[in-house]
């Protein structure tokens, strides 16, 4: 049984992230999407709406699971029996930072492995942290993720309801 695991902070999934859980779900028996509590201060979503909505948008994929995961990445790993770790690659940008965490990781446990992923080059531009911005700015980015964070985003973003004078 070949299980991987792809962590990230997802806030929120975007079409980027769910073509590589779709391409890691045809290589691997079982796929492992771990969401981190916060990489930046103030995210978005809470890390159990953001499971929710990978959930959401991966209940086809019979191999992927969804778990909020804490603590170092090596240890979860080898926690639930995995092997490897995905992580996506959309630009040379990327990469000076994902080696050198795949290379920390590997000084903290030898037996992790990382493996780099490209998503469709349609999505290399997106990040989640574009989309928020142009949700908050009130842009369309309905072609950017799936239709559930479509949604959860535009109830986020909604200005809440004014109080009434009396
Ligand atoms: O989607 P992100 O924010 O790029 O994901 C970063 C994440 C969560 C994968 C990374 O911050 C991480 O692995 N955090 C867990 C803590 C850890 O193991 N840190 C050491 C990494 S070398």
């Amino acid at each position: 049984m070949r299980a991987v695991v792809y962590p990230g902070s997802f806030d929120p999934l975007t079409n980027g992230h769910l073509d590589v859980i779709e391409r890691a779900a045809r290589l691997f028996d079982r796929v492992i999407v771990a969401v981190a509590p916060n990489s930046e201060k103030h995210p978005l979503f809470t890390t159990e709406e953001r499971c929710k909505l990978v959930v959401g948008a991966t209940r086809r994929l019979r191999n992927v699971e969804v778990r909020a995961f804490d603590g170092l990445l090596v240890d979860y790993v080898r926690g639930c029996g995995a092997q490897a770790v995905i992580r996506g690659l959309r630009a040379v940008s990327d990469f000076e930072f994902e080696f050198q965490m795949a290379l920390m990781n590997r000084k903290l446990d030898e037996r992790v492995e990382t493996i780099f992923m490209m998503p469709k080059d349609t999505y290399t531009f997106l990040s989640s942290r574009l989309v928020k911005e142009i949700a908050q700015l009130g842009g369309d980015v309905s072609t950017f993720v799936p239709r559930n964070v479509g949604r959860a985003l535009l109830k986020r973003m909604q200005p809440s309801t004014p109080m009434r004078r009396r």
